[in-house]
């Protein structure tokens, strides 16, 4: 895949690291973006030590000015982007809607939400007239189903997948793709530390078919696929990768 540029938004750890580093290793030059700089440059150190292209640059996905100067950054550095992941993601604290503040709604929708319409907007065009394009958002199983106490995270991740059937559907003709995944629990900061693991996601992971949390590789393995030589035909997909738990309706009944 050596005449690809990809963009992964939130790349400084976790899955979008994961995923630098994979899609690097095949060849694509990775635009590494984070908030966080300094991890930012560990990883596109780690990429380029292994002998592939990577550029760190300090963004926040939430801000217009720092969105478009990452795009024309990478654009002068490796040229024409062809791929872009929109990675980046928090939580927040977890509490019941009416305890969630203005500021707290407006970082978690920015970062989740806003992050993916600025980052798609400014790209999708260029796409357009190069006649390729892979999009590819990273959701959750929260973007599928409701869940307690996490209500602005879970409003975020439903509106990423709407938002990718639209691209879908719009954008198709033109070479576009535009697919979500949806992970379930993985070994992260954000998600679940394997050596953190609360007594509740204990009992989750008892439960679940596969009793274990994904590793950040194996979603990153599946954003390979779907930007890569195989992938063209899949379009406007959200794709569940959770081990099974959300197969059963009894997961969550009598934790
Ligand atoms: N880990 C899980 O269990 C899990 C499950 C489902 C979905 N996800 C999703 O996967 C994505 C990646 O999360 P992760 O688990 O690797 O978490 P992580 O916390 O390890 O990584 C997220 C990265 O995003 C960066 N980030 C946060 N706010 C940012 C901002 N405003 N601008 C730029 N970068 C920002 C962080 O600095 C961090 O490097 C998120 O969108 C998350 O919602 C994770």
């Amino acid at each position: 895949m050596d005449k690809h540029v990809a963009l992964i938004s939130g790349a400084g750890r976790g899955i979008g690291a994961a995923t630098a580093k994979m899609l690097a290793s095949e060849g694509v030059a990775v635009g590494v973006l984070d908030v966080l700089l300094d991890e930012a440059e560990a990883v596109a150190q780690q990429i380029r030590d292994a002998g592939y292209q990577a550029l760190a640059l300090k963004c926040d996905v939430g801000l217009r000015e720092d969105v478009e100067n990452a795009i024309s950054t990478v654009e002068k550095e490796f040229g024409p982007i062809t791929i872009l992941v929109n990675n980046a993601g928090v939580g927040g604290p977890f509490h019941r809607v009416d305890q969630v503040s203005d500021d707290e709604w407006e970082w978690i929708m920015n970062t989740n939400l806003k992050s993916v319409f600025l980052f798609t907007r400014n790209l999708l065009p260029k796409m357009k007239e190069q006649g390729f394009g892979r999009i590819v958002n990273i959701a959750s199983i929260q973007g599928l189903y409701g869940s307690a106490h996490s209500s602005t995270y879970v409003a975020s991740k439903h509106g990423m997948i709407g938002y990718t059937k639209t691209i879908a559907a719009e954008w198709g003709e033109h070479g576009i793709t535009c697919n979500a995944i949806c992970p379930g629990y993985v070994d992260t900061a954000l998600g679940v530390q394997t050596d953190k693991i609360s007594d509740y996601m204990q009992r989750v992971l008892a439960k679940s078919p596969v009793k274990r949390i994904a590793k950040p590789e194996e979603i990153a393995a599946l954003v390979r696929h779907l930007v890569g030589p195989h992938g063209g035909y899949i379009n406007g997909s959200s794709y569940v990768i959770d081990g099974g738990i959300t197969s059963h309706v009894g997961i969550t009944s009598d934790l």
